[in-house]
């Protein structure tokens, strides 16, 4: 009895909040917040991804025009050698390129090359002076045949959201964006399977599944910019892996252009088929390094009726690993998301994001959990979750918590999450991790970074929890070489000793290209240059990124 009044007491700050809003934020939650007893009813809303487009269109609309000190790495270019065996563009190129593509297809337009050189994080800027879009598969062969045969260098683009300056030309290279490929081809209701071209935007498809009574099994803030193409290439994780597992296990198959201009058909739609080696996977998070994917065959689930979200907080680390732990074990097969971020990860989305509040202001804590659950009972799942929910608090695993009542809730829940890294490109310069580290010791590196930076940055840590996926970033007024000294190498040996990865989702690209001994032994990485070389003898597609050029240019 004490403790269920302990638990209402806390509960009930939740519901003080919603009344202190004033109206006419774009967020607005439109009711009160109810306590988990008061109220539990749960919102047949659509999913996050649906409700959530605000966010995600804000990372290519509002992309460039960040008020932040702009370090387009001078240093990386000039450390890394433009590989000489490369050619320079020519009119001749040029004539050819227009004689595939039409005028359409080949982008010489200042302003539009000034983008493309640039990457989301406007840390890496390339200085490629051809976009080529081409419209079907076999353009794409044509181009690539032609820029082997004329050892042309290329980048492979999708939505250029990529974190690890993958997706940007390090020099001149051509840079290649299949984004008018972006034709749904076929959409089987009764097996889920969608066959789709590799430009379509992931928002765009999340929307046609919606319509069709499905939901995409990858989201990501992202989602209103990056291509399935461009996902498909990075193997990118998000907010839904912790249900649907990764797209090594969602793509049934894709179609891809190797550097040769061969057209390699893997667009199977089977679940099963154990012919040999499975080479589709090869291309799934190999960052456009062995080819261009023109065409995915992806698995999608379908759109369960009972969506409900709710925002926790916890005092400690420990707890949040309790938490998810329990929610595993007490909500089974409903979990569909669970999210962290630390007290600093919100007080940031805060200052810099508009329309955004605090859903639990009366007091500060220390870490806050997003929990979603979807199911196709509304009474089940409710009673589940209140059951958790209640014990989470009995036993002092969550301090507070508000469940989202209506769609402006959810989105605005899920606003905080999704919009931390805008907020961080607004506060300054950033230094960006995406670790992944065994649960139990992830936190342990976030706080051996506070230490050695002190004062001198923010160290802000959020991230797909329920993945073992920590998004480390620290947030500094500038970058400077004295700051990336005290956190690079360090960073990387310390996931290294813990046998964590140094990519959890985001790649290697530019940016971690030579660092990824601390993650595969030497035997590995000479396998991995090995196979590039079978596949890109030229090594025209992608250079500089995911393997380090030392090793390339030795096997
Ligand atoms: P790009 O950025 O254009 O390219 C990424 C890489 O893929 C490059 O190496 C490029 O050469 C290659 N590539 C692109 N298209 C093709 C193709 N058709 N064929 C071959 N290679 C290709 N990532 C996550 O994993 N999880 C997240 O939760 C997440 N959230 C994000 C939130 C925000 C706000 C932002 C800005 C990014 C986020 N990302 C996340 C990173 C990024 O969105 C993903 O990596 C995404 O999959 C990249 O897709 P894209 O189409 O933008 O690809
Ligand atoms: C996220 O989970 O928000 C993305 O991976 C982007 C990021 O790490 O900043
Ligand atoms: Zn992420």
């Amino acid at each position: 009895m004490e403790k269920w009044r302990l638990t209402y007491r806390l509960l009930k700050h939740s519901s003080n909040f919603d009344r202190r809003l004033t109206s006419g934020h774009r967020y607005l939650f439109g009711r009160t917040f109810i306590p988990f007893k008061e109220n539990f009813r749960t919102l047949e809303c659509p999913s996050r991804s649906y409700v959530n487009g605000a966010s995600v269109s804000f990372a290519r609309v509002n992309g460039n025009s960040y008020a932040v000190q702009h370090r387009y790495l001078a240093s990386v270019a000039s450390t890394t050698q433009r590989n000489p065996d490369f050619s320079k563009i020519t009119s001749d190129d040029i004539t050819y390129f227009k004689k595939i593509l039409g005028e359409r297809g080949v982008v010489q337009d200042e302003e539009k090359l000034d983008d493309a050189n640039t990457d989301w994080m406007r840390k890496h800027k390339g200085s490629s002076k051809l976009m080529l879009q081409p419209r079907t598969t076999k353009e794409v062969s044509q181009i690539l045949k032609y820029c082997n045969s004329r050892c042309l260098a290329v980048v492979p683009q999708g939505g250029n959201t990529g974190l690890v300056g993958g997706s940007v030309p390090v020099f001149d290279e051509v840079i290649i964006n299949v984004g008018s490929m972006n034709n749904i081809l076929s959409f089987d209701k009764v097996s889920g399977i969608l066959v789709c071209e590799a430009g379509c935007i992931l928002e765009n498809l999340i929307s046609f599944l919606d319509n069709q009574g499905f939901i995409m099994p990858l989201d990501l803030g992202a989602k209103g910019s990056c291509q399935i193409g461009g996902n498909v290439s990075t193997n990118a994780g998000g907010l839904r892996l912790i249900r649907y597992g990764s797209l090594h296990g969602s793509v049934l198959g894709l179609e891809a252009v190797l550097a040769n201009g061969t057209v390699l058909d893997m667009l199977g739609t089977l679940r099963k088929d154990n012919t040999g080696y499975d080479l589709k996977h090869l291309f799934i998070g190999c960052e456009g390094s062995l080819g261009i994917v023109t065409k995915v065959s992806i698995l999608t689930p379908p759109k369960l009726s009972s969506v409900n979200l709710a925002f926790l907080a916890c005092e400690d680390y420990a707890s949040c690993q309790k938490l998810l732990l329990e929610a595993k074990r007490k909500l089974g097969e409903i979990l569909s998301a669970f999210e962290f971020l630390d007290v600093n990860a919100l007080n940031l989305v805060l200052k810099h994001l508009d329309g955004l509040r605090d859903p639990l202001p009366s007091s500060v804590h220390n870490f806050y959990v997003l929990i979603e659950t979807t199911g196709s009972m509304e009474s089940h799942d409710k009673e589940k979750l209140e059951a958790f929910l209640l014990q989470s608090m009995n036993s002092g695993i969550i301090t507070d918590g508000v469940l989202a009542q209506d769609i402006n809730q959810t989105s605005s829940f899920w606003r905080i999450r999704e919009g931390i890294p805008e907020a961080l490109m607004k506060a300054g310069a950033v230094y960006k991790y995406d670790l992944s580290v065994p649960p139990e010791k992830m936190y342990e590196l976030v706080e051996e970074m506070r230490a050695r930076l002190g004062s001198a940055a923010n160290v802000v840590a959020y991230g797909h929890l329920g993945d073992g996926n920590l998004h480390l970033n620290i947030s500094a007024p500038q970058y400077t070489d004295g700051l990336l000294s005290k956190i690079e190498p360090f960073v990387y040996e310390w996931t290294s000793k813990h046998r964590g990865s140094i990519s959890a989702e985001h790649g290697l690209g530019l940016m971690k290209a030579d660092k990824i001994h601390y993650s595969k032994s030497p035997e590995t990485v000479l396998l991995m240059a090995a196979i590039k070389k079978l596949l890109d003898p030229n090594r025209i597609l992608n250079p500089y990124k995911v393997l380090p050029p030392s090793i390339l240019s030795q096997s």
